[in-house]
């Protein structure tokens, strides 16, 4: 079999490349390892970035995004049960939209059926072959038998523990990185949220984000240490951990439930250097990491795959290498710009094994400093909502 590009992994990345490459009737082949179902049980991200939706309408699967996702023009930040209201619009102009992962994936999943383009689910021990030389392919297995698919390029989009990354030789990568030692802790529940707006909340306990996913179904998060087992957190334990960490107000308004879904995400920051090798891009968190706070994961790996779909079009219909080769260092820059934001937020909200009585105190501050400083508001307001990606 051939086909112009191989796409591996069918996340957010891979399925939004897939599209994009089909509006321009580039041939490409899906190659991902779990079954569509499991895919889709994976709750993650909830905000995008204008320049997300963008490229969803571009892909002409945004009509269910426009009718359901929550337009939200600003969030909430809590220190110690003090509430204080960031307003994206008024700051700089732009809104972010609430959208579940879950969702954007259901409708790339429906258009990639729709469209016929070839997508291999339950794909076997993908292995990429000569994308140093002028021949690569992709072998992989299906029920115990083996394929081999001959491409002109091969797109790495199966995230951080994928087969792409892992391919490349270890001295052709610079890799950098932070762990740190906690997680969050979140929780699905079919009840109203609990306020209009996101609120992120530093507590001395530990960070909470109130989020949501609909009018009727919200999303909750609590810090906890990264030795926690889910198992040991009943539904109780969360919501009165969450109270806690929320202030009076909002803790009294709180609507409780039974959760549909309960597990714990690591927080971890990580680049990979370069995101280009011969004919293979990586491209989202097969490339990069980013601890949650800020919402900015799913955004990044839309953000590179709008890079790489334009350069692959640029390729076939002018027969101009200059977006290949642009793809890495561009892609890298806008990385980086969100690596700092989402460091910069998690060491902000999260009690850190460095936050004594002096770290409690800067934290206060830089919180105070959002709230005195216009220009610090709007330096926020540019990096959560995107605003900076724009350039
Ligand atoms: P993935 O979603 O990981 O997809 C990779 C795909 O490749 C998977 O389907 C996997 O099964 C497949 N795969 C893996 N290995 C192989 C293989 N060997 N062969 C074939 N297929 C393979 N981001 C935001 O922007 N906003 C948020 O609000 C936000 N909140 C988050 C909250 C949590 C709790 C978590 C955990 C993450 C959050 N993120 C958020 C991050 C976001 O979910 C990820 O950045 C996003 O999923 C990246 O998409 P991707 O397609 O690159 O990778
Ligand atoms: C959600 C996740 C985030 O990381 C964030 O910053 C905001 C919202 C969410 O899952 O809803």
């Amino acid at each position: 079999m051939r086909t112009k590009v191989v796409i591996v992994g069918a996340g957010p990345a891979g399925l939004l490349l897939g599209r994009l490459l089909d509006t321009h009737g580039i041939d490409n082949v899906i190659l991902e390892r779990r079954s569509p179902d499991y895919v889709l049980g994976r709750i993650r991200a909830g905000v995008l970035e204008r320049g997300t939706v963008e490229l969803l309408e571009r892909s002409g699967v945004a009509e269910r995004l426009h009718r359901e996702g929550l337009v939200h023009n600003g969030v909430e930040l809590s220190f110690d049960g003090h509430r204080q209201r960031l307003d994206f619009l008024a700051l700089v102009g732009k809104t972010v939209t609430v959208y579940g992962q879950t969702e954007v994936t259901h409708d790339l999943m429906d258009a990639r059926a729709a469209s016929h383009a070839t997508t291999v689910y339950e794909a076997e021990n993908v292995t990429l072959h000569g994308f140093d030389s002028a021949s690569p392919s992709v072998r992989y297995e299906k029920g115990g038998v083996g394929h081999e698919i001959a491409c002109d390029f091969i797109a790495g989009c199966d995230g951080f523990h994928g087969a792409s990354r892992a391919s490349v030789p270890d001295k052709a990568l610079s890799t950098f990185e932070r762990v740190y030692p906690f997680g969050w802790l979140g929780v699905l529940v079919e009840k109203p949220p609990v306020s209009d707006e996101l609120i992120y909340a530093n507590h001395e306990r530990g960070f909470a984000l109130c989020s949501m996913r609909s009018p009727t179904r919200s999303r909750y998060y609590v810090q906890v240490s990264t030795d926690e087992h889910v198992e040991a957190w009943s539904d109780e334990r969360f919501w009165d951990e969450l109270r806690n960490r929320l202030d009076a107000e909002t803790a009294g308004r709180l609507q409780t439930g039974a959760s549909m879904e309960k597990s714990i995400a690591p927080l971890r920051s990580f680049v990979a250097e370069p995101m280009r090798f011969g004919s293979l891009f990586l491209a989202g968190d097969a490339a990069h990491i980013v601890p949650p706070t800020g919402a900015k994961g799913l955004n990044l790996a839309a953000h590179d795959v709008g890079l790489l779909a334009d350069a692959l079009i640029e390729f076939y219909e002018e027969r101009s290498q200059a977006g290949i080769d642009a793809y890495s260092a561009r892609a890298l820059e806008r990385v980086w710009n969100a690596e700092r934001f989402s460091w910069w937020m998690t060491s902000i909200l999260h009690r850190l094994p460095e936050t004594d009585a002096f770290g409690r105190r800067i934290q206060k501050a830089e919180l105070d400093n959002l709230r005195l400083s216009r220009g610090a508001a709007s330096a926020f307001a540019e990096s959560y909502t995107g605003a900076i990606a724009a350039s």
